[in-house]
């Protein structure tokens, strides 16, 4: 059985202000779930404010994007051990946005998760398909890919610190979800790849969270699906009272 696991990414939004407030109306919102797992994922530089709201309670937080490196001479960048410092636990690999925006190749994604594992932070993988590669038929094949590239020569035991999320590119933040049957099609894929990549346990063992429009609404559908395990939530997480109602359906399955 796994626990579901329900995290919030809050992408380049909020002010400090902000970021305080909706850290302090979820601690308090929240009731003791010992059955799902929960995370918020904001701004860099909110981490150590937000870190500090949460460090009574078991809401893990973690960053949206991490440095390859340690430290050094690399302007503009943030390294797991500062991750650490501020308090994450996790962090977020392969957005779509980043690898969109910002190029980030399977093999930097590969490279940015041995360099998470390494500093002791459990990352959430994120893969998924644009629309013209499902339009074309393209779905497994682009996500096998970015599953075994941006794996390539992690341990089955490293495995077991991940989570994968999938996140079909044309369903973020444009309201249009992938329904309950298209995502855990692919969840079932996802789950399969890994038996093949690593072995039966790891795969069982392995948590994979849907993203993409997830609301208050459709949340109860989605993670009803055998193959879903929790979801990344973007702009939903921004209000506290739909992201706790998510929480709470989580809770109810
Ligand atoms: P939305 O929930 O806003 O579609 O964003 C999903 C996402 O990108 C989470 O990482």
């Amino acid at each position: 059985m796994r626990k579901q696991f329900i995290a919030g990414n809050w992408k380049m939004n909020l002010t400090l202000e902000e970021a305080g407030n909706l850290s302090r109306k979820l601690r308090d919102g929240l009731k003791v779930s010992d059955t799902v797992d929960i995370g918020v994922f904001p701004s860099f530089v909110y981490l150590d404010k937000v870190s500090d709201i949460f460090s009574e309670s078991n809401v893990f937080v973690g960053a949206q994007n991490m440095s390859i490196e340690k430290c050094g001479a690399f302007t503009g960048e943030v390294s797991g051990p500062m991750l650490k410092d501020v308090g994450c636990t996790h962090v977020l690999i392969g957005h779509s946005e980043r690898r969109t925006i910002y190029q980030e190749t399977n093999s930097v994604i590969n490279s940015k998760l041995k360099a998470a594992l390494l500093t002791d932070l459990s990352p959430i993988l994120c893969v998924g398909e644009r629309q013209e590669e499902r339009d074309a038929d393209k779905t497994d094949e682009v996500v096998e890919s970015q599953l075994s590239e941006g794996l390539l020569n992690i341990t089955s035991e490293q495995v077991n610190r991940l989570t994968i999320a999938y996140e079909p590119v044309w369903a973020i933040g444009t309201g249009k979800t992938a329904t309950p049957e298209q995502a855990n099609e692919v969840h079932t894929f996802i789950r399969n790849t890994m038996r093949d990549k690593y072995d039966d346990n790891t795969a069982q063992r392995l948590r994979i969270q849907y993203g993409g429009s997830v609301n208050a609404e459709n949340a109860e559908q989605l993670l009803s699906q055998s193959e879903i395990d929790g979801a990344l939530v973007g702009g939903a997480s921004l209000d506290s009272s739909t992201f706790l109602d998510i929480v709470s359906i989580a809770a109810s399955i």
